[in-house]
């Protein structure tokens, strides 16, 4: 996906359920002057998603969508994408998945980050699994969204080792410092 020169930033919305630490990361990367991507928009399918609380700028508008009944609610969601001229979906720690209609809509501009090396490991309970299988490496992953969960083109990957000592929680403390770093760079790899 190209940026042409002298143009604005990619209007970019992002997608959240949860603690929101990839959205305070991103919105910190979005405010750098070589970022591509500006955002306009947050989604969130829960009131209370504590990444809410990172949005402190009032250009970031914030919108709660249930997707109780999803199709309804992803019909609202795509006319309120188009009225701000959304051109790219960045989803960070969102758990519900896209119908068909909704990615078709947005064809190729939907990306997410997973924590695993994909395609090992798709789906819930990632690092719980990594650990049981006593794994050496694992990591993290920005990739297309697709049909098929977890599975869409990978932008990229960043491995890291495991260490005999790691339980579930470091390991996972330690996958979202490298997802911290991953996404804007995987942003940056899409837009230059
Ligand atoms: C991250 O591990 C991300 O890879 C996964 O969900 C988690 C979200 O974390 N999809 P946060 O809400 O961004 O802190």
């Amino acid at each position: 996906m190209k940026k042409s020169i002298g143009s604005d930033k990619i209007k970019t919305a992002v997608f959240i359920s949860g603690t929101g630490s990839n959205l305070k990361n991103l919105i910190k990367f979005s405010f750098k002057k070589n970022s591509p991507i500006s955002i306009k928009l947050v989604i969130s399918n829960k009131k209370n998603a504590k990444g809410l609380k990172f949005i402190n700028s009032k250009k970031i508008e914030k919108k709660i969508v249930n997707f109780i009944k999803q199709k309804e609610s992803e019909k609202k969601l795509i006319n309120l994408l188009k009225k701000r001229k959304i051109e790219f979906i960045c989803l960070a720690g969102f758990m519900k998945i896209l119908s068909n209609n909704f990615l078709k809509k947005f064809n190729n501009k939907i990306v997410n980050i997973h924590p695993s090396l994909l395609p090992k490991y798709k789906g819930l309970n990632t690092h719980k699994r990594v650990l049981k299988n006593n794994e050496e490496f694992s990591g993290c992953t920005v990739h297309y969204v697709t049909a098929k969960l977890d599975s869409g083109k990978i932008i990229l990957q960043k491995k890291i080792k495991i260490d005999k000592t790691d339980k579930e929680n470091t390991l996972r403390k330690k996958i979202l410092k490298e997802e911290h770093k991953l996404y804007p760079r995987a942003i940056m790899k899409i837009f230059n």
